[in-house]
């Protein structure tokens, strides 16, 4: 890492300590931000010139690396060509092959239809408006969702709703809907929670017997629920879980916001399950990471049963920016990019390197439940309080950031989930300085 740390005020600082309104911060503990200016492959840069490794993908959208030209150049012809129309009403290019190509890619949705939107919590918001409004057009009124515990689904209400189990959101308890929350056994490296995946799976098939024909459907972060403490869980289970749905005809939502293009190994995780859900949420790597746009793909089934003759069955939900042009053409310049980079031998060769640094560390003492999957990492520190506001995990990452490595802990959950571009070298600097970090 080059440049050296400072302790002066920067001039970004102030001037956004003056103005700006931060995203989960507590502003009135007054910690301090990192004024980037610039960022190029997995490294980002602060005004005096230090530079960081992006280990955490910046809030996990950057797949490719940061200053892509192939993003940069899509992005600007597409500007020149068609910089936006409204969606009702109206089609473009962009919109119509993005649209293609995702469904070559989750090639096993097969007839499925893609709609758009602006970010995770808006595909979570219509995956969840679909599901319910199904049932309306169907006669019958069902307003409960099943969710696993745990889980976080974005940060509008809807959304909040089903991912209330993941203690973010007491203070909105009062405006959230209800929901039915499962158990989801964790699993991690050597501990495979066979026993526990049982009984839970008993215990869902009880309360399906009881509650079922209130749900109106499932939604869950496929193997690795994000933000809730990068908690894995296993294939088998959530598939066994989710045919118990299906076969009572209740629609599955996989929120894959996280867990898509090629984060979990393959290039949606679903994929690894063996069970192909009704809708499938996607956004963050969508672009590449450099602008925002969501999709929310859903079965020809569900899209069937919107079909009439006036507008009451039609899905009344859209954005001023839905399926932006620049934006799609953004997500297909990343596809090309995918092909281009191999971008899952790049999340394999980053699996394999991860893989060694977790074995050394494993018999850490002060680390516990090392896991992985495709280009995620992960464990706790042992004897450290958890949950999100606990920040446990934040002295290590003041220390790491003074030793040029960018992570985001969850509580006392680190993680590691870094650009697909990233090479062996700086992976290794990473896990390097985590160690001598912990010392
Ligand atoms: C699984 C999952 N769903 C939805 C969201 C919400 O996405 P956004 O922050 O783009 O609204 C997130 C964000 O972290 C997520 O991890």
């Amino acid at each position: 890492m080059k440049g050296s740390s400072s302790d002066l005020p920067s001039s970004l600082t102030a001037r956004d300590t003056a103005t700006i309104w931060h995203p989960f911060t507590q502003h009135g503990l007054g910690r301090p931000l990192l004024p980037i200016t610039g960022a190029e492959g997995a490294i980002l840069r602060d005004e005096t010139g230090r530079e960081y490794l992006d280990m955490i993908s910046s809030w996990w959208v950057n797949l490719h690396g940061h200053g892509r030209p192939e993003l940069a150049k899509a992005i600007s012809d597409q500007v020149l060509r068609l910089d936006h129309v409204q969606f009702a009403g109206a089609t473009h290019e962009p919109a119509i092959q993005l649209a293609e190509r995702l469904l070559e890619k989750a090639v096993l949705m097969g007839n499925a239809r893609v709609f758009y939107s602006d970010n995770g919590s808006t595909a979570v918001e219509s995956a969840l408006k679909i599901a319910h409004q199904h049932w309306v057009n169907r006669g019958t009124s069902r307003r409960l969702f099943a969710t696993l515990r745990g889980a976080y689904h974005g940060d509008t209400v809807g959304a909040m709703s089903v991912g209330r189990s993941s203690g973010f959101f007491d203070a909105f308890g009062g405006l959230l809907f209800e929901t039915v929350t499962l158990p989801v056994p964790l699993i991690w490296k050597g501990f495979a929670n066979e026993e526990r995946e049982r009984a839970a799976l008993t215990e869902i098939a009880a309360l399906l017997e009881s509650e079922g024909k209130s749900l109106a459907g499932l939604i869950v972060e496929p193997l690795v629920q994000g933000a809730g403490g990068m908690r894995f869980h296993s294939a088998g289970f959530l598939s066994a879980l989710c045919v118990m749905f299906r076969e009572r005809g209740i629609p599955v939502i996989f929120d894959e916001v996280m867990t898509g293009f090629g984060r979990t190994g393959s290039f949606f995780a679903y994929q690894q399950t063996g069970f192909v859900p009704d809708l499938i949420c996607l956004s963050k790597g969508i672009t590449g990471g450099i602008l925002p746009l969501a999709v929310t793909i859903a079965s020809n089934d569900l899209f069937d049963s919107f079909l009439g003759n006036d507008f009451s069955r039609a899905l009344a939900h859209g954005h001023s920016y839905t399926a932006n042009p620049v934006a799609c053409a953004a997500a297909l310049a990343s596809l090309d990019l995918h092909e281009s980079t191999g971008s899952l031998a790049q999340v394999a060769r980053i699996n394999r390197c991860m893989d060694r640094h977790l074995e050394l560390l494993a018999s850490h003492p002060k680390i516990e439940k090392t896991r992985l999957l495709g280009g995620i990492a992960a464990f706790d520190l042992a004897g450290m309080a958890s949950g999100y506001s606990a920040g446990s995990g934040r002295e290590l990452a003041m220390a790491l950031q003074e030793q040029g490595v960018l992570l985001r802990p969850v509580g006392n959950v680190i993680y590691l989930m870094p650009p697909y571009c990233i090479t062996d070298d700086q992976i290794d600097r990473a896990f390097e300085a985590i160690l001598s970090c912990l010392g």
